[in-house]
């Protein structure tokens, strides 16, 4: 009798509760057609950029004409801002290996979206404590800048930086050239000159280190932070730059794709909720919806809306989940990896003070794998878009390419690389694609650039 009508209540609860969670993850749920018309506006927005016309793509050239052909030699020192942190590397680069010596230096918040003049002041501070631990005062070494955000580039050595992206607004810095930021910054400091010879992207850093291996790679792609790709065009589709043969390598900032409204019926309410909560409202659409700095965050407001339908932590409202940044992106990472079964999710979460039970924890990973797989989809589409691209300009039925992957949710998430690489197996059928990950893309990969120009300069003054 009564215990017969209170389990048939506890399962019509449960019905329902499941409907609700199904109804909240369908628009995450992408068709192989909705996956379609993301690559085809990608590559219209790509041939707009391209050609300078209004696009969210803005498809900026990088002055990198050549991958390395392996003749490279010499010690570098290389600088990587735009991640985490922020690194000063020595690289040696000899015939067959390539040493590297690096240290890791913390950007602070305040730092980073504080005052241009006090971020590339501790910049300078972080070198020169580099130069002195590693016994290179004095000495000049050629430096290449690995500055991960969208720069106008008239040449190799120099960078307008458009705007900021990820965590970074650090003010005065907008429109003005990085090389010259750093160079005051140095005047400041009454530090020694350093010889800048090039700033490099994430992504061509990462494509150039992954190019010393395999003559094949054409691409770079990032998926860590923040999210962005590049690749090697015709000079002759770069309405921007002078020359109509051989190649450039474009930066593609595919972070801001969509900012013109394109993904419009993609984008889900709890996609807006992260965007408008930002530091850069309707900015960076495409890369709030696939980078680490955002996926916890979506997978936060969605349990958020859950626990107030009822459906999650029997409705509890519980204080931590309303922290920003709370859910970090590497419990996806974890809570979607095999090995792990569901008690450990159940462990991560308590750590954050919330009290489940079993269908709770089997909820939580069913949203974080519908997160996590649209973001690898998504990128799919995109490479497909690139890899497209490239087969149809040399006007070949079948190309073989490689595309160097750096970033640690690429990395370190247990599923995101293979829903990349099926995703483009479905979208790019003409197409045999490898993705090679980069060991330390931004270290190597601007050594390389920089040497690469170096020899170029060696072979013009013979
Ligand atoms: C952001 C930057 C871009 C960079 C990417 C990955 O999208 O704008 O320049 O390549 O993050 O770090």
């Amino acid at each position: 009798g009564r215990g017969v009508a209170m389990v048939t209540a506890v399962a019509a609860r449960l019905a329902a509760h499941r409907r609700i969670l199904e109804e909240t993850l369908a628009p995450f749920q992408l068709t192989l057609e909705q996956m379609t018309v993301v690559q085809a506006q990608m590559r219209e927005a790509m041939i707009r950029g391209l050609q300078g016309e209004a696009s969210s793509l803005r498809m900026l050239p990088t002055y990198v004409r050549a991958t390395p052909d392996g003749s490279e030699r010499g010690d570098f020192l290389a600088l990587d801002l735009g991640g985490t942190n922020f690194r000063v590397l020595l690289v040696r680069v000899a015939e067959g290996s390539v040493q590297i010596i690096n240290q890791v230096y913390s950007i602070p918040e305040c730092r980073a979206q504080g005052s241009g003049q006090k971020l590339f002041d501790h910049i300078v501070d972080c070198i020169v404590d580099f130069q002195k631990r590693q016994g290179l005062s004095g000495q000049s070494l050629p430096l290449g800048f690995t500055f991960s955000f969208p720069c106008k580039q008239l040449g190799l050595d120099q960078g307008i930086l458009l705007n900021w992206t990820k965590g970074f607004n650090a003010s005065g810095c907008e429109g003005q050239d990085v090389v010259y930021l750093l160079r005051e910054a140095i005047r400041r400091r009454q530090a020694v000159e350093l010889n800048v010879v090039a700033i490099v992207n994430d992504t061509v850093g990462t494509m150039m280190s992954c190019g010393y291996d395999d003559p094949r790679c054409e691409m770079g792609l990032i998926v860590g932070t923040g999210t962005n790709a590049c690749y090697m065009e015709e000079l002759r589709n770069v309405a921007s730059v002078p020359g109509d043969s051989g190649l450039m390598c474009i930066n593609m900032e595919w972070g801001a794709f969509g900012d013109d409204g394109s993904l419009g019926t993609l984008s889900t309410r709890f996609d807006t909720s992260v965007d408008q909560a930002s530091i850069n409202p309707g900015k960076q659409r495409f890369e709030k919806m696939i980078s680490g700095m955002y996926l916890g965050e979506i997978v936060r407001h969605i349990l958020l809306h859950l626990t107030n339908l009822g459906v999650l932590f029997r409705g509890q409202k519980t204080q931590c989940l309303q922290a920003r940044d709370i859910f970090k992106t590497k419990f996806l990472s974890e809570i979607e990896s095999d090995s792990l079964a569901l008690r450990q999710v159940r462990a991560i979460l308590e750590d954050l003070g919330l009290t489940l039970t079993s269908d709770d924890a089997l909820m939580v990973l069913e949203v974080c794998q519908a997160v996590s797989r649209r973001a690898a989809q998504l990128c799919g589409a995109g490479v497909a878009a690139v890899v497209e691209k490239i087969r149809e300009n040399r006007g070949l039925q079948e190309l073989t390419v490689s595309v160097g992957v750096d970033g640690t949710l690429y990395k370190l998430h247990p599923h995101f690389s293979k829903l990349v690489s099926a995703t483009v197996r479905k979208l790019a059928p003409q197409c045999t694609v490898t993705f090679l990950q980069s060991e330390d893309g931004s270290g190597k990969g601007a050594a390389l650039v920089t040497a690469v120009a170096c020899r170029l300069t060696q072979m013009a003054h013979v």
